[in-house]
């Protein structure tokens, strides 16, 4: 942020006030608006954040019309394409990218730390069969917190950092977890032989009684899940646990309040309720109802995998998506798959169309992932929990700049009341 030297000026009531302006390293000038209620006695409306810079940062920076994603400066485009995951969670944490010391230490602190507690099972088993992963993660992340006092010290540097590495590194344990629940099949525990996103495929499909092997594209393309969806700067579960965070709760709760909000299906629910809508369709002749009710204005259904709030020309993480969708089908054999089959068309009839065309609704990074996911054999519940264990360094990175920030306060909105007045109780025999 530069220094503030331009001002704009608000005409209120007569009363002329100047309102600073920040100027960014990259993106649109920011109106200081944090003394104006002092000043002028009035709020700023803006439910939905559309035009409010919640924060300041360094981390991650989007330029939606340019469809640019960078991390720390990097172009997300050559982060998936030359770096992988773990890397890109030392870049997000720390700002720079890591020497090859810095890195293998950085990856042995991760992988000496992907086991759980082992009464933390009970946790999982006492949940039903049929829960939702999501609902298993939100609990069991929440818990975690019950289980590791020596790192929920917030105000300790050592403990925010030893909290940091346990959520990377158990996350992917928890997600296999809820799945492997949910499945029936016995806990597979982490090996740490294995890089991140193999580690994570054989905790999710190896059974004891035989040998897995990962498959190393399949690797990759979970690899460069993981890594796109590591950061999306103030994003709404972002913002959710940086409120969590604000009053000063323990990085456990914050996570699990960033997990709660990501499963909504307009955020990283999207990727399950994608694929449930391409089974949905089920066939390439029924396309046309289904772009006809996203355009309904009196149908609240969604093209889902489309649109995104501030990608306004293509979601650069789709664009590298589609390439590994590509390539893990090519692997699998499975290009004549139905649904896929559906996904192809959909995108190609949704693109020639001009509502879509103009209101600037190009597929998203969900409409590809989920297709590679169910082509691994994930099923549609477990697409969320992977966005969740991805998204976790995008989450402890902007938690930690947060409380490394001298000046953080409690985030409380003010809000446009539109209630009744001050009116007197009446009694209940006389209502
Ligand atoms: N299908 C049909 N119409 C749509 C869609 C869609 N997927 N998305 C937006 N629109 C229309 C919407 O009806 C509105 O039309 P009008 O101006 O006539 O009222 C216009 O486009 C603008 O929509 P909006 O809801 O004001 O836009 P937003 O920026 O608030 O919403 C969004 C962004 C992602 C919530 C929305 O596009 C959506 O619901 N998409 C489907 C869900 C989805 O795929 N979400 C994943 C986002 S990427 C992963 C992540 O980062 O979480």
């Amino acid at each position: 942020m530069t220094e503030k030297c331009k001002t704009a000026t608000l005409q209120l009531d007569g009363k002329s006030i100047e309102l600073p302006i920040l100027s960014p390293t990259a993106g649109p000038d920011v109106l200081d608006v944090r003394k104006l209620y002092a000043q002028a006695g009035v709020f700023t409306y803006d439910p939905g954040y559309t035009s409010t810079a919640s924060c300041d940062s360094t981390i991650t920076f989007i330029d939606g019309d340019k469809g640019e994603l960078l991390h720390r400066g990097y172009p997300i485009d050559q982060l998936a394409g030359k770096s992988h995951y773990l890397e890109v969670c030392y870049l997000l944490l720390y700002g720079e990218l890591p020497t090859a010391v810095e890195l293998e230490d950085f990856e042995t602190r991760v992988t000496r730390h992907t086991m759980l507690h082992e009464q933390m099972q009970y946790f999982f088993r006492g949940f039903r069969r049929d829960a939702h992963p999501m609902a298993i993660m939100v609990g069991v992340v929440g818990a975690m917190s019950a289980f590791y006092h020596d790192s929920t010290d917030i105000n300790d540097p050592w403990q925010r950092e030893v909290a940091s590495i346990r959520l990377i590194a158990k996350m992917p344990t928890i997600a296999a977890w809820a799945f492997k629940y949910h499945t029936g099949q016995p806990f597979v525990y982490p090996r740490n032989d294995l890089d991140f996103a193999s580690n994570f495929l054989r905790m999710c499909f190896a059974v004891p009684a035989e040998e897995y092997e990962v498959n190393p594209i399949l690797s990759r393309a979970m690899d460069r899940i993981f890594t796109l969806h590591a950061d999306h700067e103030q994003n709404a579960s972002t913002s959710t646990v940086r409120l969590a965070s604000s009053s000063g709760a323990n990085p456990f709760a914050c996570i699990a309040a960033g997990i709660a909000c990501l499963w909504g299906p307009a955020h990283g629910g999207a990727n399950q309720a994608c694929l449930e809508m391409l089974k949905e369709i089920g066939t390439p002749d029924r396309i046309p109802e289904f772009i006809a009710r996203a355009k309904d204005k009196n149908d609240p259904f969604r093209l889902m995998g489309f649109g995104h709030r501030v990608y306004k020309n293509f979601d650069p993480r789709a664009t590298v998506m589609k390439q590994s969708a590509d390539e893990v089908l090519d692997l699998l054999g499975i290009e004549d798959n139905p649904i896929l089959q559906v996904a192809k068309e959909l995108e190609k009839q949704a693109l020639e169309d001009p509502y879509f065309a103009d209101k600037k609704l190009f597929p998203n990074v969900d409409f590809y992932s989920g297709i590679i996911l169910e082509a691994m054999g994930f099923p549609t519940s477990m697409f969320t929990p992977i966005f969740a264990l991805s998204r976790t360094v995008g989450w402890v990175s902007q938690w930690k700049e947060q409380l490394a920030d001298p000046a953080h306060k409690i985030g409380r909105p003010r809000q446009l009341y539109l209630g009744e007045t001050t009116r007197d109780y009446v009694d209940i025999e006389n209502r």
